[in-house]
């Protein structure tokens, strides 16, 4: 059975994905004259299915200083199309290989591996145009978003990641190197979409501050239960491939240290990702949920 919290994501994720159909649709003023097959392998990446959990927290993060909007869903829908790209490049064959996201053909698969790396190219691109175009987002904000984004999405942060990810297949890592890899890979992003909220209340550094750290840390529980889940669960359960990082010689802590280990460390990131929040005390409860949720899911 759904939980309430799931129920709140999907929400979200309706909200999300009506902004995105929008964005990607022939007739936005970002896509107009875009090739029909190049426009299709986008919507491929980008429309079906997926937790949508980055803009879930830019809506939630938000939400926690008084904000909403249309603005803030077009950040939220912005930040997907470049977790979406992400995905698309890292199944590509020079990368992770993969056939499968999302319960169907990956994008190199359904179209060819061109259109694949193009359509990832697109969505990135198309991801500052809309935070650009946010109209009813003061023009600084805007400008912060678009600053962030560029350094957590960028070489410094989710690229980055992505490189020492790949290096990482024949090196030996120990647990720091490990960390810092999934902090770049799958943290960024994360730690972005937190920072968002406040960033778009003009809410004080210090606000912005603690919202950071709630990122990084949920952002490190992300990557750990994925790998965890790589270890543990089926290809139909995740809508993806399942136990192939040990072959492949991928560097995660599950393989370092082992199943429980990882547990005890999600629960151990999940008190610290609360105890960032306890400022904010009942109002903040629905995030602290979602660090449960990040720690404990399925898929
Ligand atoms: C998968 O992300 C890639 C990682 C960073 C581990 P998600 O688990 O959020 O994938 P979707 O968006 O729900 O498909
Ligand atoms: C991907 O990590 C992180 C990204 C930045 C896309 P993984 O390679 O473990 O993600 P999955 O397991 O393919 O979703
Ligand atoms: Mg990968
Ligand atoms: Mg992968
Ligand atoms: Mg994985």
């Amino acid at each position: 059975m759904r939980t309430a919290f799931e129920g709140q994501l999907q929400d979200a994720a309706t909200v999300i994905e009506t902004v995105l159909a929008e964005s990607l649709d022939g007739a936005h003023p970002l896509m107009r004259g875009t090739p029909p097959r190049l426009a299709e392998a986008m919507r491929h990446g980008a429309l079906a299915g997926g937790k949508r959990l980055r803009p879930f927290l830019v809506l939630e993060t938000a939400r926690l200083f008084g904000v909403g909007g249309a603005g803030v869903a077009n950040v939220a829908a912005a930040l997907e199309c470049v977790h979406c790209y992400s995905l698309v490049h890292d199944d590509l064959p020079a990368m992770d290989d993969d056939d499968l996201r999302r319960g169907r053909p990956t994008v190199h698969k359904a179209f060819d591996e061109a259109t694949a790396i193009l359509a990832g190219d697109a969505l990135l691109t198309l991801s500052f145009g809309l935070v650009a175009g946010a109209e009813d987002i003061a023009p600084q904000a805007r400008l912060a978003l678009i600053d962030a984004l560029s350094r957590e999405a960028g070489a410094a942060g989710m690229v980055g990641g992505q490189a020492l990810d790949l290096s990482a297949e024949t090196e030996v890592l120990g647990e720091a190197e490990i960390s810092r890899m999934q902090a770049m890979k799958t943290g960024a992003l994360i730690a972005f979409a937190c920072e968002a909220g406040p960033v778009l209340a003009g809410a004080a550094e210090e606000d912005r501050r603690r919202l950071r750290r709630y990122g990084e840390i949920i952002g490190l529980a992300f990557q750990l239960a994925d790998d965890l889940l790589d270890e543990t669960a089926d290809a139909g359960a995740l809508g993806k491939a399942a136990g192939k990082d040990r072959a492949r010689g991928k560097k995660t802590l599950p393989a370092l240290h082992g199943h429980d280990w990882t547990r005890t460390k999600l629960d151990d990131l999940v008190t610290e990702a609360s105890a960032c929040l306890s400022h904010y005390g009942e109002r903040a409860e629905i995030l602290v949920e979602t660090a449960r949720f990040i720690a404990n899911r399925r898929s």
